[in-house]
């Protein structure tokens, strides 16, 4: 089974992936974030940094990913990806955001199927690189899936990621497996799962019902980084507390170095707690005592002490 990270904007950007391929094992594939081609002729410095072969290690096998509803757009994007040598895009079909989902991006891409079509027909036909796809169930309702997955039959991806999910639901309860099965059962292209993998026997479930290679893991392995290396080895396996301890060092000093403000570099850190509080004893209190150090001194004093205390 092959193990791919999912993309988590804001977290799992460069400096997040580089620091995790050097301390542990197990992801086979890091889908990068979304970046957003426009009417501009070239992807913003931003995000060309992020996806640069360069700033990405050796052990980072990436994809990057692109939200666009416009084929146009989206080809160029892809292009300039390719020209980084890279040879799959994938297509987020799942933001659930505000911001996105009105102007038809995101989960919002997935509310009319005539255009959809109309849009993989182009980029099909433009483009010389696999294509793989990063899906939503439909927007606010599962009964939508059926006509998508149809529109996604009619093409070759390289592979289809289903997050059983509408948008309407975010993040929020249980995965729609009714949703999942019906794809499994009528999809003519190799499915991921993605969603609610959190503990080893959690994938075992899914790994139980279907036969696919590859699963996503998000806040899973943000939780516990050592998902990917326990479901390869089938079987739990403990972190040291040097070896965590090194590791958040580690993301936070490479944060800290690209950065331009404390403010910022904090910000981004309660953020990273908020995941990172899981491997704690008390999860609420540690993310609390996070939030509370408000400069980098006491933000320091406060990861000791959760180490001393709480892990
Ligand atoms: C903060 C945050 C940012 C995300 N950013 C992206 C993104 O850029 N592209 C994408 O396809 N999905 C994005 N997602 C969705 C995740 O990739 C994933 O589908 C979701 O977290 C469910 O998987 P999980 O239960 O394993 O975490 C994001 C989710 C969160 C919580």
């Amino acid at each position: 089974m092959k193990i791919y990270f999912a993309p988590l904007d804001g977290v799992t950007s460069h400096i997040y992936r580089n620091a995790y391929a050097d301390f542990f094992e197990g992801v086979d594939k890091y889908f990068a974030p979304f970046i957003s081609p426009c009417h501009n002729p070239k992807l913003k410095g931003k995000e060309i940094k992020d996806l640069l072969p360069e700033n990405n290690n050796d052990k980072v096998r990436l994809i990057p990913q692109i939200m666009a509803n416009n084929a146009e757009y989206f080809v160029k994007g892809a292009k300039q990806i390719a020209e980084m040598g890279y040879d799959e895009v994938n297509l987020n079909a799942g933001c659930p955001s505000g911001t996105v989902v009105p102007k038809g991006r995101g989960a919002g891409f997935l509310k009319d199927t005539y255009l959809m079509e109309k849009f993989f027909d182009e980029i099909f036909e433009k483009l010389d690189m696999k294509i793989s796809v990063k899906t939503r169930i439909g927007l606010t309702d599962a009964d939508e899936f059926e006509e998508i997955m149809e529109v996604y039959n009619k093409f070759p991806f390289e592979e289809i990621i289903i997050h059983p999910r509408t948008r309407v639901q975010l993040y929020k309860g249980e995965p729609d497996m009714e949703a999942f099965d019906m794809a499994y059962r009528i999809s003519k292209n190799k499915l991921s799962y993605n969603g609610n993998i959190f503990t080893l026997e959690d994938y075992k479930e899914i790994e139980s019902k279907y036969k696919i290679n590859s699963v996503m893991l998000g806040r899973g392995l943000l939780r516990n980084p050592n998902l990917a290396e326990e479901i390869k080895q089938n079987k739990k396996i403990e972190i040291s507390k040097e070896k965590l301890r090194k590791f958040y060092d580690r993301v936070f000093d490479d944060f800290a170095a690209d950065m331009s403000s404390d403010k910022h570099l904090l910000n981004k850190m309660i953020e990273m707690w908020n995941y990172w509080s899981y491997a704690t004893t008390d999860q609420h209190k540690c993310a609390k005592m996070i939030r509370k150090a408000h400069n980098v001194q006491k933000y320091r004093q406060a990861v000791d002490e959760i180490f001393e205390k709480f892990i």
